[in-house]
């Protein structure tokens, strides 16, 4: 099949979360599975300034029409491996920025024209380049107005740009909400702009464009998918999500162990496996250091690494502050991102320096090191579509300490519930639970046969991209 991916995250071109490993790799698969795979990506600095990029060449110029302007762009082409072409829709104005969505304070005023642009340029780079797609994928609020623009295009000019259209929704939290003057940057025809269309309490969202109008819809777990047609879980989009009911699937996402396998990860400044697993007290003694800590400490290290938001439970972390602070443990966190939690996170490790570490920033390697030094990963977020990470720490030999929501109850199993079957601890997401989790974690590393139990049978869970991308095949393959 000729599958079209549009999305404004790919690793190792632009990441500031799981986004971007989950399109990568699905697009990988798919490559590698024999299918014709393109993915668009906003020409962003860091993708231009890529290794990969470095050949890439300038394709097309770009002419969109955003309201009463034009607004020139161009399309950069490069080919990273096999079955995979990569093209960036690239306007400097919109794109040469230090970050992609915001400056940490705030989201960019013009963020509304910077992803209309990026959508309207993979339309035109579709017809364009003649490049007659089968389904055409879009993931997220950046993309969700693909499917809707597309088929006006294909009206305006008597085209097929696309069969079907398909949309992920990664996280229903980010609508990509905006004034509702916004809508005549669009050149949609009037009647989209109301309450069965984009209009969503006299403002422009476009998430919700991407649920009412693509020929399918997904979510990146099945207990997400339930939850999101529900109000706690909603986002104030459970109705608009609700229509759509009978279409809505969840497909788990995978890992993509050619980046994340103890065994082969090149970060690491040691290797280990389920048989061997020397290799983790090296990175563990590596990753003490790191943090100032004794590398030669022997009590139970807790590991964090997350968007700094919300969503990802770090009230929750730090009105347990005292558990880390008074018991016998090391907490090593890496986060960036809302400034207010940076403070408050940054404050409660100066309290207490010998235990408590934060590494405020994005750092790859730093992400891999605490994902393989750690005994315990916590994550006890308030919702979560799937998330990735506890997958990794599985697969790390790192036991997951995670809220029973979304993606996270679909891959963890508790191991004090299911004493035979457990790969993590799992609690509410409220301070008390995530605090008696904490507490059933030091039984845990303190019961050396049990945690190697649980360690070696998360090392044996199986996360291969292979189901999702086959999940997608058929939902594709269906739609057509
Ligand atoms: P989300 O997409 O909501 O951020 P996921 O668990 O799906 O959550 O994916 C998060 C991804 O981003 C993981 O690969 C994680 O390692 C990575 N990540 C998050 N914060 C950082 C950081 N500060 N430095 C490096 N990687 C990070
Ligand atoms: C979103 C979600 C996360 C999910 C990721 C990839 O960022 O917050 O749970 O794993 O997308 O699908």
């Amino acid at each position: 099949m000729k599958i079209v991916h549009a999305a404004s995250e790919f690793f190792p071109y632009l990441k500031t979360g799981g986004l971007a490993d989950a399109v990568s790799s699905l697009a990988g698969t798919l490559a590698d599975r024999g299918h014709e795979v393109s993915v668009f990506l906003p020409g962003y600095r860091t993708a231009l300034e890529h290794k990969d990029a470095a050949g890439a060449e300038k394709r097309l110029s770009l002419k969109i029409e955003m309201g009463d302007q034009f607004l020139s762009g161009d399309v950069r082409v490069f080919s990273p491996r096999k079955n995979l072409k990569i093209y960036l829709i690239c306007r400097e104005e919109f794109f040469d920025r230090r970050a992609p969505y915001g400056n940490g304070e705030r989201d960019y005023e013009d963020n509304s024209d910077r992803f209309l642009f990026f959508c309207k340029g993979v339309i035109e780079t579709l017809r364009l380049a003649d490049i007659q797609a089968d389904v055409v994928h879009c993931h997220d609020w950046q993309a969700a107005l693909l499917p809707l623009l597309l088929r006006e295009a294909e009206r305006r000019h008597g085209v097929t740009l696309a069969l079907k259209t398909l949309f992920t929704i990664h996280n229903i939290a980010y609508q990509g909400l905006f004034p509702r003057s916004v809508f005549a940057r669009t050149n949609l025809p009037e009647e989209i702009n109301n309450m069965d269309g984009l209009e969503y309490y006299e403002q422009i969202n476009f998430l919700k464009g991407g649920i009412l109008f693509a020929d399918r819809v997904t979510t990146v777990s099945p207990r997400y998918a339930k939850e999101i047609q529900t109000p706690e879980f909603g986002c104030g989009l459970d109705g608009v999500v609700l229509t759509r009911a009978d279409d809505i699937v969840g497909l788990l996402n995978g890992v993509d162990t050619a980046v994340w396998s103890p065994g082969i990860d090149a970060l690491l400044p040691a290797r280990y496996t389920a048989k061997d697993i020397a290799g983790k007290k090296i990175c563990r003694a590596a990753l003490l250091k790191k943090a100032g800590f004794d590398e030669k400490y022997t009590g139970p290290v807790f590991g964090m690494v997350c968007r700094f938001a919300e969503q990802k439970g770090l009230d929750l972390l730090l009105a347990n502050k005292a558990f880390f602070q008074t018991q016998e443990c090391r907490l090593i966190i890496l986060g960036s991102g809302d400034k207010r939690y940076e403070t408050a996170v940054a404050a409660m490790a100066a309290e207490t320096p010998k235990k408590i570490y934060l590494c405020a920033k994005h750092d790859e390697a730093m992400s891999h090191l605490i994902e393989a030094g750690s005994d315990f990963f916590v994550m006890p977020s308030l919702f979560e579509p799937c998330g990735l990470n506890q997958m990794y720490s599985q697969l790390y030999g790192t036991v997951p300490i995670v809220s029973r929501v979304g993606g996270l109850a679909d891959t963890v199993t508790d191991a004090d519930e299911k004493p035979a079957a457990g790969t993590g601890l799992m609690c509410e997401p409220t301070d008390g639970s995530l605090r008696d989790a904490l507490g059933r974690a030091l039984k845990l590393f303190a019961d050396a046969p049990r945690m190697s139990a649980v360690q070696q049978r998360g090392m044996a869970r199986d996360f291969s991209w292979n189901v999702a991308a086959e999940g997608y095949e058929n939902l594709y393959r269906d739609s057509l």
